[in-house]
């Protein structure tokens, strides 16, 4: 029997697939998943960093695990990911954490292997900035439904919030015919739904400099794959989404309309403040462009209240801006503080006790429209991809991107049927296959 591993992920979808690609160069050196009641010998933390209690939790976490290696002192603690990767951070967490076997930064996974073999006393950092694309690492993939392919990795928007771009790098987008083979692959191997990932899908290409290959040619060229399955893809920057883009969302069979496109203000002075590089006005008319090529498009985004300087009356912006995007999902977020980014250091720091009252008013604002739109589908019939079977019923995922609970056994996981939404209780959605 192998060494075992345990894989603890924080953060986004990145981090999900990332974690898979872990578990892959893992498995590759012989390791085997560790079972739950039992402390495995190696734990890897895939950390996130992009607020403040995402880190708080990696912290949390780590005492809890200094424990468990006071009893089972060859157990081995690996930290990779994000927040290993900001300036400083791991000396810092080195210094904390002595007993901290590796930190891994992110361009820097393919180590892991050789690390491990190590039995140093003192913790081992490898961090390198050069963000290198590297391909062919192998990935576990979570069996399932969806899997996931980066077709981009790092960011160039400076969001003056966002820490992302410090701690990812540059844009660097794969090659489409890369891109292309896994998703066949994946195809071929039963998955049902692909879920593209880059930090702002619309940009992909840019850095290939090849102008015909941009997202909208790589969209129609993975329509184009044979089979039946479901192309989904994360996050759209609203000043980046264009027509073309659109355009062929509207005209495929294969993808989906749910697109994730943050605006995270609805002031034009804050979202100046935030160098997102688009207004209110502007993010409103990309919503109409999107609604009029396809009417049914399912629309998330992100909101951030309390950034620097924000009032009263910008909130109300936002609140109007939500009010008239009318988003299916929306995600609502505390700005925090992160260190090393412009609005760090910005004057007008919002109290707490504000932040929390205009999230709570956001998330009230929210529910009342997710409401309103759910109750639109009822009666409506829409073909849903099985997704999940929960406490005895299934979950599906319509094209458009919103979750219905049906009654099924659990081998409808990853089959379309045509479901009548038949009930809408707060939002949620209820249907029977017809
Ligand atoms: N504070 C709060 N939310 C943030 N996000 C990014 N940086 C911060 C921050 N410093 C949010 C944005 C982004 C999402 C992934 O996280 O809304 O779209
Ligand atoms: Fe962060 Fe902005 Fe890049 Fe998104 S687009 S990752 S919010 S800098």
């Amino acid at each position: 029997m192998g060494k075992t591993y345990r894989i603890i992920t924080y953060g986004c979808q990145m981090n999900v697939h990332e974690s898979e690609k872990i578990a892959g160069l893992l498995e590759e050196d012989g390791y085997v998943p560790y079972s739950e009641n039992e402390a495995a010998d190696v734990v890897v933390l895939n950390t996130c960093c992009i607020r403040e209690n995402a880190e708080t939790r990696v912290l949390g976490n780590l005492g809890i695990l200094k424990k468990e290696k006071e009893n089972h002192p060859d157990m081995k603690i690996v930290v990779c990911g994000c927040m290993t990767q900001a300036d400083g951070a791991a000396e810092k967490l080195k210094a904390r954490c002595p007993f901290i076997h590796a930190i891994l930064g992110t361009d820097n996974l393919d180590k892991l292997p050789q690390v491990l073999a190590e039995n140093a006393k003192k913790t081992r950092i490898e961090i390198s900035q050069e963000h290198k694309l590297k391909e062919n690492i192998p990935a576990v993939r979570s069996l399932g439904v969806n899997a996931w392919v980066n077709i981009m990795y790092g960011c160039n928007n400076f969001c003056s919030y966002c820490i992302v771009p410090y701690v990812r790098g540059r844009e660097r987008s794969r090659e489409k015919k890369q891109i292309i083979a896994d998703v066949r692959e994946l195809v071929s191997r039963g998955y049902s739904q692909i879920t593209l990932l880059g930090q702002n899908v619309n940009s992909y290409g840019n850095d290939l400099g090849d102008k015909n290959n941009d997202f909208a040619s790589l969209l129609s060229d993975l329509s184009d794959i044979e089979g039946k399955f479901r192309l989904k893809f994360m996050t759209s920057h609203p000043k980046d989404i264009v027509s073309q883009t659109v355009d062929v969302i509207a005209n495929s069979d294969k993808l989906s309309h749910f697109i994730h496109m943050p605006p995270q203000s609805g002031s034009d002075r804050i979202l100046k403040l935030m160098n997102r590089r688009y207004t209110a006005g502007g993010y409103l008319e990309k919503v109409a462009m999107i609604k009029d090529k396809v009417p049914d498009a399912g629309l998330s985004g992100d909101v951030i209240v309390g950034f620097p300087t924000e009032t009263e009356a910008d909130f109300a912006d936002t609140l109007k801006l939500v009010s008239v995007a009318e988003f299916a999902n929306l995600y609502t977020f505390i700005y925090s503080r992160r260190s090393g980014t412009p609005a760090a250091e910005m004057d007008g720091q919002v109290s707490v006790a504000d932040k929390k009252r205009r999230i709570s008013e956001l998330i009230d604002k929210q529910f009342v429209i997710s409401c309103r739109l759910a109750e639109r589908c009822v009666g409506k019939t829409y073909e849903v991809l099985g997704t999940e079977y929960k406490k005895g019923k299934m979950i599906g995922e319509t094209k458009c991107g919103k979750a219905i609970t049906y009654a099924g056994s659990k081998d409808a996981v990853g089959k379309f049927v045509s479901v009548r939404v038949t009930d809408n209780k707060n939002s949620k959605l209820y249907g029977e296959i017809i």
